[in-house]
């Protein structure tokens, strides 16, 4: 669950101090906080700390998403430990070329990345998940000092750390389970320390233009005016490679999209039939992006999270956008988040991109 801490609390009374810590978690996105309260450190003369629960904000988004007019999910909650499990599986089919081609290029590049790290500086990794292309860069770069994996998904965080844990005993490993796109801090462990950001996989394409921004700005904030950002970057294509790698031949990105209507019904007391629903993978030349979505098969209704929602046959449920780049396109947005391409790299066919982004001077 994520920590919202606030420091500074010498002097206020304990209702202050809730009253600071709930209008936080609010403004990071999250809902219904103040029964999740907890004092995790009894010295509330220092700092006092919170945990958000998160299944608050996600009754509330599909609330929202499900009675919007064209409904619509985060992908964020794609990721339990199924769905993190799928994911992993969808990166080894043939179809799924983002992880094949950026997992060569990194192999290629790796010296020449690692050479732009500083001597006992921390790598901090957004949506870590498995950590297997961070592997590259572990071995590169002894002169690592820490890695901090973030990720949405406890399963998998804690199932990489502790791998890595085993394989590089000399690192300190610090994961922090959190939304990358609400407010956390880095721990002790980056404290101090030249940071390094890495942030692969085409995640960045998950965000809208602004939301891609927003989130490069708050990099730029947690990791500090000296840290560079390596961010793997998806390019324009064919639209067949590009409709295969999402609606794969052995179909499972179809079960990874319909975990989401599973989970809903574990976690939300739902009664999705996953069977009514069809996934579909479709190529949006407008937004230059892929979508996914979960087409029903028939007029019916659904109930969770205490609401009923209907569905006519044919509707669509968009569930996830990947939107594809290209040089150009992508160092244009860096610039808007306050960044400047410092170095790219292309790979082999299917191209995908990685990027080394430094702060603005
Ligand atoms: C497309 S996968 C990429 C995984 C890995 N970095 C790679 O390159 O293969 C996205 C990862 O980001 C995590 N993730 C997605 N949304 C997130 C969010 N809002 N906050 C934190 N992690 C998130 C997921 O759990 C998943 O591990």
């Amino acid at each position: 669950m994520p920590l919202i801490r606030v420091d500074a609390t010498k002097g206020r009374s304990e209702d202050e101090i809730r009253n600071v810590l709930d209008s936080e978690a609010h403004l990071s996105g999250f809902n219904e906080v103040s029964d999740a309260i907890q004092f995790l450190v009894s010295d509330a003369e220092t700092f006092a700390a919170v945990q958000v629960d998160t299944r608050d904000s996600f009754a509330a988004d599909v609330i929202t998403g499900l009675s919007a007019r064209h409904k619509q999910l985060p992908p964020k909650y794609f990721y339990d430990a199924t769905g993190s499990r799928l994911f992993e599986e969808i990166c080894r089919t043939d179809d799924y070329y983002v992880t094949r081609s950026e997992t060569a290029l990194l192999r290629n590049i790796a010296e020449e990345l690692a050479a732009g790290i500083p001597q006992g500086a921390a790598l901090v990794e957004f949506g870590s998940g498995e950590s297997a292309k961070t592997r590259l860069l572990l071995d590169a770069a002894p002169q690592l000092s820490a890695y901090v994996p973030i990720d949405i998904s406890a399963d998998a965080l804690d199932q990489a750390s502790a791998m890595l844990a085993r394989d590089y005993p000399q690192l300190s490993i610090a994961p922090v389970v959190a939304d990358f796109t609400g407010h956390f801090r880095l721990p002790a462990a980056a404290d101090g320390r030249p940071r390094v950001g890495f942030f692969p996989g085409s995640t960045i394409g998950n965000f809208d233009r602004d939301g891609a921004v927003r989130f490069l700005r708050s990099a730029r904030q947690v990791l500090g005016d000296q840290a560079a950002l390596l961010v793997g970057v998806d390019l324009v294509k064919d639209e067949a490679t590009l409709s295969a790698a999402y609606d794969d031949s052995q179909g499972v990105t179809a079960r990874f999209n319909k975990n989401l209507l599973i989970r809903i019904n574990r976690e939300l007391g739902g009664d999705f039939d996953p069977d009514a629903f069809d996934h579909l993978a479709l190529w949006n030349p407008v937004h230059s992006r892929m979508e996914m979505h979960l087409v029903s098969r028939k007029d019916h209704i659904v109930n969770a999270a205490g609401h009923t929602f209907s569905f006519r046959s044919g509707e669509r449920l968009h569930t996830e956008n990947s939107h594809k780049f290209t040089i150009d396109s992508f160092a244009q947005l860096a610039a808007r988040a306050g960044w400047s391409a410092a170095n790219t790299w292309i790979s082999d066919e299917p191209r995908v991109a990685m990027f080394r982004l430094e702060p603005h001077p």
